[in-house]
């Protein structure tokens, strides 16, 4: 069986970033709480909690002048208020694409625009860009939800860091009839669409696309999303074991992808379990 590893695959440059803060303040305050997951990928929060992390959900539940994990996803301005409020040390994780589109958001409600959020709403990335908007927004997931949407003189539109651009085109084109002003920011990240490309080649290369990440990542559910689209047979993982043998038998070309919430010591255990075939 031969491997054909997509490029770029694994962790983005901002998850890689906030591990490596999340790392260090473990390394020098030995515990640490992150308020939500700090990344999308059971694997690695195993690993972290291992060296000392914490995981609450609230603001509520942080002990007073603990040290606390921001992750790339961001935060609403009002939670890192209260925690400041409680004499807690900020590690701030967020990912400077999702600072872009929070600050972006921001902007928009200051000059007066209808913010609309192109994305997931219960995504905690999303929550953090809403948060920023001092006035109401609203989040469309997808353009049939923008046939309710009322009719506005100036709309503004940012998107979720790990949109499909599709997705983004197609709200936008929807919401042209509904405003006499609007004013899009493309917000999704590079690392997103990069990611996306690969898998898109990959599924074009091979008789079927192994996706490596966590089941509770957007990113990666997008990437499996992307090759199905194209027609390829697809494996989603979120580890080793669950490498579906009925899945491999009669392929002989393969294409490896990942989240960029999956860490490289995990595809390279994949890799390795499949190159031993
Ligand atoms: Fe940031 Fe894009 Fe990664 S928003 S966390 S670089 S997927």
């Amino acid at each position: 069986m031969r491997l054909i590893i997509g490029k770029p695959l694994g962790f983005c440059f901002g998850v890689k970033r906030a591990i490596d803060e999340l790392e260090k303040a473990l390394k020098k305050y030995g515990n640490i709480y992150a308020l939500g997951s700090p990344i999308h990928n059971e694997e690695e929060v195993k690993r972290l909690k291992s060296l000392g992390l914490r995981l609450v959900e609230s603001v509520e539940e942080l002990p007073s002048q603990s040290i606390v994990f921001i992750r790339a996803h961001g935060t609403t301005p009002e939670v890192l208020k209260q925690a400041k409020h409680k004499g807690c040390t900020i590690i701030d994780g967020t990912c400077p694409s999702v600072k872009n589109a929070q600050e972006k958001a921001r902007l928009l409600s200051e000059e007066g625009y209808e913010v609309v959020i192109v994305g997931d709403p219960n995504h905690p990335e999303v929550q953090s860009i809403k948060g920023c908007v001092s006035a109401y927004a609203s989040v469309i997931n997808s353009s049939k939800d923008v046939a309710t949407f009322p009719n506005k003189d100036k709309i503004g539109v940012v998107s979720q860091t790990t949109q499909e651009e599709g997705a983004l085109l197609s709200v936008v084109s929807a919401l042209v009839p509904k405003a006499r002003e609007l004013r899009v920011y493309n917000t999704i990240c590079k690392a997103t669409l990069h990611r996306q490309e690969a898998v898109r080649k990959l599924a074009a290369d091979t008789e079927g696309v192994i996706v490596i990440g966590g089941h509770n990542s957007t990113n990666t559910a997008k990437l499996v999303e992307v090759a199905k689209r194209e027609g390829c047979d697809v494996l989603w993982i979120a580890n080793p074991q669950e490498i579906d043998e009925s899945w491999l038998y009669g392929k002989h070309i393969i294409g490896i992808a990942a989240g960029a919430s999956t860490p490289d010591w995990l595809i390279k255990e994949v890799i390795s379990l499949l190159s031993r075939r």
